[in-house]
């Protein structure tokens, strides 16, 4: 008798506004073969972020992202991550419907809004009305990462 093939569970994704521990983000982090360093600053930057959202699967964080700035005009979206074995069943898109939100609630007009996207994310990011710079009218976007001497 041949086996019927069940079709793959559904996953259950729940939404909820809190920090990650640094346990959890760094499980994150490290799923997506992002640098983890050591917990210590880590503990700070979470412990400082304006807003943090965390999306769990069977009571696991599986995915996370944060929102660091001034709480009023000046907004930075950061670590936004997805384990791998759950990316690309929306839930990047769920979290970044939180921070969105947590934008309407707390930005005030003409606020800067900013973000850097990993290469090949830009599209993921273009959803939520962010833009490319440079452009006709912006320079580039520019950073450094910081070595403690
Ligand atoms: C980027 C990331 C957070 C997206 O999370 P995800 O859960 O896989 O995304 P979703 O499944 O919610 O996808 C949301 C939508 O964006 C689309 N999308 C995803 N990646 C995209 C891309 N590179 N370009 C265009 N659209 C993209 C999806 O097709 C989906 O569209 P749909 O709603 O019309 O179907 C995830 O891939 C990730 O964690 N990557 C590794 C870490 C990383 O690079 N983070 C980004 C830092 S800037």
């Amino acid at each position: 008798m041949a086996i019927k093939k069940m079709p793959p569970k559904a996953q259950v994704y729940r939404v909820v506004e809190r920090t990650p521990s640094v346990r959890e983000f760094l499980e994150i982090r490290k799923a997506v073969g992002w640098g983890t360093g050591k917990p210590g600053p880590w503990k700070k930057a979470m412990r400082n972020s304006l807003y943090s959202v965390c999306v769990l699967s069977a009571g696991k964080v599986i995915g996370t992202a944060r929102v660091v700035g001034d709480e009023s005009m000046c907004f930075y979206i950061q670590d936004v991550i997805v384990m791998p074995e759950h990316q690309k069943r929306g839930v990047g898109l769920k979290m970044m419907k939180s921070v969105m939100k947590y934008m309407k609630k707390k930005a005030g007009t003409g606020a800067t809004v900013g973000l850097m996207s990993v290469k090949g994310k830009e599209g993921f990011y273009k959803k939520f009305g962010f833009w490319k710079r440079p452009n006709r009218k912006f320079g580039y976007g520019m950073m450094q990462f910081w070595k403690k001497s």
